[in-house]
C-alpha cells in the first residue's frame, strides 16, 4: 500500500503524544488499565486514587513500562481536593486534555434495605465525583480547543438489576450527564461513557459474596450465569473497557460524542 493513504494516516490516530490524561480510581481495576493504556499511547498520565499508595504502584508500573505518569491522592467527592488537584496538575502539566471519571464504588442491596448513607456515597463516587471533575477540568480543556471527557456508566445504567436501585440509578446518572454535558462541550469537547458488561475486578468479588449469602449461588454457578448471557462467551476483562476508552480518546474518537457505548460481549444491545 502506498505511504500516503487514508489510512496510513489514521492508524496513528490512536496515539496520544503531548496530551495530558487523568484518571480517577486509577489504583486497580479497570482505572489502573486505563492509565496503562493511555501512557502507552503516548499521554502523560496523571493517575489519582482515594487510595494514594495504590495510585502510586499504578505510577511506578508505568514508569517500569517506560510510559510517563505522576500519582495524586484524591478523593473525587471531595471539591476542595478536586481544585486542589486541578490547581497543582495544571500548573506542572499543563492543560489536561482527557478526563476518565472511572472511580466508583458498588454495594448491593434489596431497595428496602439499603441504608439512606449507602445510596448516598454510591451516588457520591461515581455522579458527583464525575461532576465535580468534569466542571474542574472543562474549562482549559474548551479553552485550549481540544478535550475528551469518558466516564464509566455501566450496563446496568441501561438495564439495571435486582439489589443495585442505588448504583443502577448513579450509573443512569452518568448517562444523562454525558448526553448533556456533550452538547454544551461541543464543538471543543468531545463526552462519552462506557457501560460494561460484568469485569473481572475486586468489584465482582462482593458480587460473589452476596449472591452466596442471600441466594446460596456458588461464585462458579453465577459465573456460570454471566458467561452464558453474553454473546461473545466471557467475562469482560479491564483492557477490554481500556481499549474502548483509547478509541474515544484519541482522534478516532473525533466524531463521536454524547455516546454510552457498550463493552458488553453483546450482552447490551442498545
Ligand atoms: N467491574 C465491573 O464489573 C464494572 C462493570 C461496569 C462498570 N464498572 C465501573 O467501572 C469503574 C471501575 O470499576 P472497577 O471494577 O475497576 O473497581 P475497583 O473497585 O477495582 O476500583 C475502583 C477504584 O476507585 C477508587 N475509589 C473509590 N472511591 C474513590 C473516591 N471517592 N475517590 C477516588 N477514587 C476512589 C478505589 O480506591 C479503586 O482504586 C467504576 O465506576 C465501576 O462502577 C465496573
Amino acid at each position: 500500500m502506498a505511504s500516503d493513504t487514508a489510512y496510513d494516516r489514521l492508524i496513528p490516530d490512536l496515539r496520544l503524544d503531548g496530551r495530558v490524561a487523568a484518571v480517577t480510581g486509577a489504583g486497580r481495576g479497570i482505572g489502573r488499565e486505563t492509565a496503562r493504556i493511555l501512557a502507552a499511547a503516548g499521554a502523560h498520565t496523571l493517575v489519582t486514587d482515594i487510595d494514594e499508595q495504590a495510585a502510586e504502584e499504578t505510577a511506578g508500573r508505568i514508569r517500569d513500562e517506560g510510559g510517563s505518569a505522576s500519582a495524586f491522592p484524591l478523593d473525587v467527592t471531595d471539591e476542595h481536593q478536586v481544585a486542589g488537584f486541578t490547581q497543582e496538575a495544571e500548573r506542572d502539566a499543563g492543560v489536561i486534555h482527557i478526563l476518565v471519571n472511572n472511580a466508583g464504588i458498588v454495594t448491593m442491596a434489596p431497595f428496602l434495605d439499603l441504608p439512606e448513607e449507602e445510596f448516598d456515597s454510591v451516588l457520591a463516587v461515581s455522579l458527583r465525583g464525575a461532576y465535580l471533575m468534569t466542571r474542574a477540568l472543562l474549562p482549559a480543556m474548551r479553552k485550549s480547543g481540544w478535550g475528551r471527557i469518558i466516564s464509566l456508566s455501566s450496563m446496568l445504567g441501561k438495564t439495571p438489576a435486582r439489589y443495585t436501585a442505588h448504583y443502577s440509578a448513579a450509573k443512569a446518572g452518568i448517562i444523562g450527564f454525558t448526553q448533556a454535558v456533550a452538547k454544551e462541550a461541543a464543538p471543543e469537547v468531545t463526552v462519552n461513557c462506557l457501560c460494561p458488561t460484568n469485569v473481572e475486578t475486586g468489584i465482582m468479588e462482593k458480587d460473589f459474596e452476596f449472591f452466596g449469602e442471600r441466594e446460596g449461588i456458588s461464585p462458579d454457578d453465577l459465573r456460570r450465569r454471566w458467561v452464558d448471557a453474553i454473546p461473545l462467551g466471557r467475562l469482560g476483562q479491564p483492557l477490554d473497557a481500556a481499549r474502548a476508552v483509547l478509541l474515544l480518546a484519541g482522534e478516532a474518537g473525533a466524531f463521536t460524542t454524547g455516546q454510552a457505548l457498550n463493552v458488553s460481549g453483546g450482552e447490551e444491545v442498545h
